[in-house]
């Protein structure tokens, strides 16, 4: 097969051009690396810089562009993605390894996003309150803020940036992207779509390149809003960086979430969700179920089925309609998956199916790992504490629902949670008393739809949610605003006793 590989600029104010640095990195397939897919921009400060100056030129014109008209341009968007869905999902499997299946619900998800808050654009509804006093009106009304950087991950390449693009410009703002330098093509061919759809130039820009510029982004005085999602490690750093000048900072970062499997659960219901949960995306969610805790009766019956199960899935490239499970996205994950597997092993963990690196002949070429599973794990043990990124899934043991409720929040992360039970009263309990942003009832910890909040507590976010009408919360500010049509001076809290 010979493709022909094509070098990729950034898009600064309606243009595409390259970096000053005269660099470019390479984008390879972890199925295979040697697939190059294309040569990206290695960008400088100074290209970030010059994007975020489109980005507050642009702002100026765009915030007065009725919410509406804004819409129809997402409403366009939406439906070129839809157009465009199956060679996206390809180009994705290509770049990010995850099976061509998953890909199309990427695509999917950025096609629901940019609908969704197309929709918006008629709505994002304030309020309108009596006053206390006579003649007088009192509404509040959502506001944009300016520049907004966008700083996406890898493993969902155009859910993500739509996630936080299309309610930042529905809002009225403007936007700079940063995609991970693993992703890239899935990055342009978002931004493709919003300037075919008609999207002012320099209302979004797209700047590839590694942290000098994502640091640029979330430091530059123009900038207002950062929204991240990736390592809690990276969050911090951004967090830190965007504090002195008090932006507004929305962090999406790691996880370590749970499924609980009760004695009264439907195993086979619980099996399927386990795998798909612990195994999809190869664990590169930062949703993924890492952690399965079981209830000591079904304990054995379960442990011995998931094994069989995760054993059988057929690993390899996502291209190919057999595969189920793909690569980890980089030579770096695959050693960091493997550092854990030592650490489990180390920790007293056992090992009950995987623990290798792939390397047979359909592997050689990619960064392949056998499906996982630890057995017998301990909760306070690393693999159960801390969020591997890979397909390495922790079976715990449990005598009870506060047991495992109490092992399930005993982690520094809350994004996701879930319980698979018959019982109803196990099962409220469970969703009061889990500390995640996010819990799901006899299905695994991934999954989540796109209208409602998306995010979780403790050290996976910072307090704000992105998806759902949440997501507007972020991407504007609230401006109350009092008319006084009385024609004279009424003074709120002292005037009010005139009746
Ligand atoms: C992520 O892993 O960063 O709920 C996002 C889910 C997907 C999104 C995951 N819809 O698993």
């Amino acid at each position: 097969m010979t493709t022909a590989v094509n070098t990729h600029n950034n898009y600064i104010g309606g243009e595409w051009v390259p970096s000053r640095s005269g660099r470019v990195f390479e984008n390879r397939n972890p199925a295979n690396r040697d697939d190059v897919i294309g040569f990206f921009q290695e960008s400088t400060p100074e290209d970030a810089a010059a994007a975020i100056e489109a980005a507050a030129r642009a702002y100026e014109s765009w915030r007065l562009v009725p919410a509406p008209r804004r819409a129809e341009i997402l409403f366009a968007a939406a439906q070129l993605i839809a157009e465009r869905k199956e060679q996206f999902a390809r180009d994705m499997t290509r770049e990010m390894g995850k099976v061509l299946e998953e890909t199309r619900g990427d695509v999917q998800e950025a096609i629901d996003m940019t609908y969704f808050m197309a929709g918006e654009g008629r709505r994002q509804y304030g309020q309108t309150v009596p006053s206390e006093l006579r003649d007088k009106f009192a509404m509040s009304v959502r506001q944009p803020l300016g520049v907004c950087s966008v700083i996406t991950p890898w493993n969902f390449p155009m859910a993500i940036p739509s996630w936080k693009i299309a309610p930042a410009l529905v809002c009225g703002n403007t936007v700079v992207l940063k995609p991970a330098t693993h992703t890239p093509l899935s990055a342009v061919n978002f931004v493709r779509v919003l300037e075919d759809a008609g999207v002012p130039p320099g209302v979004v820009n797209l700047v590839t390149g590694g942290a000098d510029v994502g640091t640029l982004l979330s430091t530059h005085e123009q900038v207002r809003v950062v929204s991240f999602t990736g390592s809690t490690a990276v969050g911090r750093l951004v967090s830190q960086n965007a504090a002195p000048a008090f932006k507004k900072v929305h962090l999406e970062m790691g996880g370590k979430n749970v499924v609980m499997i009760m004695d009264d659960a439907q195993l086979e219901l619980a099996l399927e969700g386990c795998l798909w949960g612990g195994f999809g995306t190869t664990g590169q969610r930062c949703t993924a179920a890492s952690r399965v805790v079981v209830h000591e009766k079904v304990y054995d019956r379960f442990v011995t089925e998931f094994a069989a199960r995760a054993q059988a899935l057929r690993v390899g490239d996502g291209l190919d309609p057999d595969t189920q499970m793909g690569p980890s996205i980089s030579e770096a994950q695959l050693e960091t998956v493997m550092r854990y597997v030592g650490i489990g092993k180390g920790e007293g963990a056992r090992l009950v199916t995987g623990g290798n690196r792939l390397t047979g002949r359909a592997h050689a070429r990619g960064w392949f790992h056998a499906p996982t599973i630890f057995a017998d794990v301990e909760p306070s043990m690393r693999i159960a504490q801390e969020e591997i990124f890979g397909p390495v899934v922790s079976v715990i043991r449990c005598r009870s629902l506060e047991e495992a409720i109490a092992i399930g929040n005993g982690v520094a992360y809350g994004l996701s949670a879930s319980i698979y039970t018959r019982d109803i009263n196990n099962a409220f309990a469970a969703m009061r008393d889990l500390d995640t942003g996010i819990f799901y009832v006899n299905a695994p910890t991934i999954g989540a739809e796109v209208h409602l909040p998306f995010g979780g507590t403790k050290a996976t976010g910072n307090g704000h949610r992105e998806a759902g009408t949440a997501a507007l919360d972020v991407f504007s500010e609230w401006k109350s605003i009092y008319v006084d049509f009385s024609g004279r001076l009424q003074r709120a809290q002292i005037d009010t006793h005139d009746l």
